[in-house]
């Protein structure tokens, strides 16, 4: 497919395709540092190559036409070809969680009622009669006046009869009888975002969607998308505006799939991590960009949904599950409530794996947590042929001789690795004696020499078939990612005093955690060895708490305990904390140097 267009001289060709609405991989938010934005300019006036794009691509390559979209921009009429893997495609999206349990103490309530009509005995005014039967409480009912000013019109459409949704003394929603009242559950990541439709009365899940979060156009991780927030308010109000259709069109398409309407939607919760959390209510983040990067509040924010624009009923609130700190927030509330963690008896280690991963640990009422910034190399950046969970992802591997033996997400041909076959395949290669502890490549058939570095074939390029190849760097990657996971979780442990036996349960929650071989991860040194009986994947949890908060009061209250009762331990300011994590690099399962 071709899209024509014009522009401005001097636009960057990322703008161009954004603004074609062509979406371009861009994990480093345009800055020519993740060299995954690659387009061919098959002829046309493009601006010279850039210092970043000679270091990013091969020699070859620029001869050919390829350029890095964020770095070159239009001078002249041109036309640019779009590889399929610089697409931002869809990827496997984690909607199902852990079934929980909801207490019946609803946030919101709905009520029918029927009344008498009015008489010149009786004319009291119409709305004073519907709070007149609102469990006898009608003195204190308050109304939002989108509602109220419905009352009047309603009352005689549907013959006195009708449902409110009363949220604690504040009639939000006015609906007829018939009408199922619905309430919304997001759980807003950085890269994925679920969102969850559920019936408000009888609290079942209706159905579930799995979308990108738009704003990744802006860089895929946090603190890309802090600094262009930082850099440019309308570059903050524009990722505002985009999650916000995003999360419409969504909420639009799952109402209509269950012949509903997005207006019966009474109340919406929301999980994210404090920097999403930030952006989608339009608060500042400049503070959460410098030390000592500290949150605009980590209450729970409610607030009227229209006032963000969200296209719901027009009295409904969104509930904002409460922040830790600056870089713990909503999302890892939500999934330390639904896995239930703060309950249990014994040392709880409880994880959820992404761009930045938080862990806690929990000992006899004492939770502490920490952020990792682990990266996105199992997302695929930084990694030569590296991918999400798309498909044709290698996402499980095998060695046998020298044999690769793997699968791909949708069994289609193989086109790069995700994270969880990179854990197998680094597992692997260890294992059979490829690579040392110091994650250099050993001698082997399937080892060969590029650039004077070592990289080993997994998938041999020809007839079609597109090579595929694991590099000393994409390895470094990965030390560099797993040992932020580990260096976090041993500080952890050397916080409470214990060591990693003594650890009940190992929670491992997110959805490159479901797919993650545990062992394989122990292996490489990634998680800290614990018989697996212990280990516990939970799913999307994070997704779940936001559907307990949507449900209940009493869960509110607790992911309110739980954001004030978390210590939030700073990694940077922990003494030894750059040894430790260079330790924590090496590939064994216990960190230690290796040379
Ligand atoms: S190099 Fe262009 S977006 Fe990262």
């Amino acid at each position: 497919m071709g899209i024509s267009d014009t522009f401005e001289q001097g636009t960057s060709l990322m703008e161009c395709a954004r603004s074609a609405g062509v979406e371009l991989v861009s994990l480093c938010g345009g800055e020519g540092r993740c060299g995954k934005c690659v387009v061919e300019v098959l002829e046309g006036e493009v601006s010279p190559p850039t210092p970043r794009e000679l270091a990013a691509l091969s020699h070859e390559g620029i001869l050919r036409g390829h350029r890095l979209a964020c770095q070159a921009s239009v001078l002249g009429p041109a036309r640019v070809m779009v590889p399929a893997e610089s697409l931002s495609t869809s990827q496997r999206i984690q909607i199902e969680g852990l079934d929980a349990e909801v207490p019946p103490d609803r946030p919101v309530r709905c009520l029918n009622f029927r009344l008498t009509p009015p008489s010149t005995e009786d004319p009291a005014g119409d709305a004073d009669r519907i709070a007149g039967i609102l469990d006898g409480r009608g003195r204190h009912i308050r109304w939002d006046l989108r509602i109220l000013e419905s009352v009047p019109a309603a009352l005689r459409r549907w013959s006195w009869r009708g449902k409110v949704a009363l949220r604690y003394n504040e009639v939000t929603g006015l609906l007829p009888q018939e009408a199922v009242a619905l309430g919304v559950a997001v759980d807003l990541g950085t890269t994925k975002i679920a969102v969850y439709l559920l019936d408000l009365e009888d609290g079942h899940l209706l159905g579930a969607q799995g979308i990108m979060n738009p704003q990744r156009a802006y860089g895929e991780d946090v603190m890309s998308r802090i600094s262009m927030a930082m850099q440019s308010t309308s570059a903050a109000k524009e990722m505002q505006r985009i999650v916000i259709e995003a999360l419409n069109q969504a909420i639009t398409a799952l109402c209509g799939q269950y012949g509903q309407e997005p207006q019966q939607v009474m109340e919406v919760s929301i999980a994210g991590n404090t920097a999403m959390h930030h952006l989608l209510l339009g608060l500042p983040v400049d503070q959460l960009g410098r030390a000592p990067y500290v949150p605009a509040v980590c209450s729970p924010v409610e607030v009227k949904a229209r006032e963000l624009g969200l296209a719901v009923g027009p009295g409904a609130y969104v509930y904002m599950l409460p922040n830790i700190a600056g870089f713990v927030g909503g999302d890892h509330v939500a999934m330390l409530m639904a896995c239930s963690a703060t309950d249990k008896e014994g040392i709880v280690l409880a994880l959820d794996i992404g761009t930045n991963t938080e862990v806690c640990l929990i000992s006899e009422g004492t939770m502490k947590s920490v952020s990792c910034a682990s990266g996105p190399a199992f997302e695929g950046a930084h990694i030569k042929y590296g991918m999400r969970a798309a498909p044709g992802a290698i996402e499980r591997v095998k060695l046998q001789g020298q044999d690769v033996i793997f699968s791909t997400v949708g069994d289609g041909p193989p086109v790069g690795i995700c994270g969880s076959g990179l854990v197998d395949l680094v597992a692997e290669m260890l294992r059979e004696g490829i690579m040392d502890c110091s994650g250099r490549i050993l001698e082997h058939p399937r080892v060969r020499k590029s650039g004077g570095q070592r990289e080993f074939v997994v998938v041999e390029g020809g007839e079609g078939r597109r090579e595929v190849v694991l590099t000393q760097g994409d390895i470094r990657q990965l030390q560099l990612a797993k040992g932020a996971i580990r260096a976090g979780i041993e500080v952890l442990l050397d916080e409470f005093g214990v060591g990693s036996q003594e650890i009940d349960e190992l929670i491992v929650a997110g959805a490159f955690g479901t797919y993650l071989d545990a062992q394989n991860a122990m292996l490489i040194g990634m998680l800290p060895q614990v018989p697996l009986q212990r280990v516990r994947h939970v799913g999307n949890a994070a997704g779940t708490g936001a559907r307990l908060a949507l449900l209940s009061g009493g869960k509110r209250m607790e992911a309110r305990e739980i954001s004030n009762r978390v210590n939030y331990v700073e990694l940077a300011a922990w003494p030894g904390f750059n040894d430790l994590f260079v330790s924590c690099m090496s590939l064994a399962a216990q960190p230690r140097m290796c040379h």
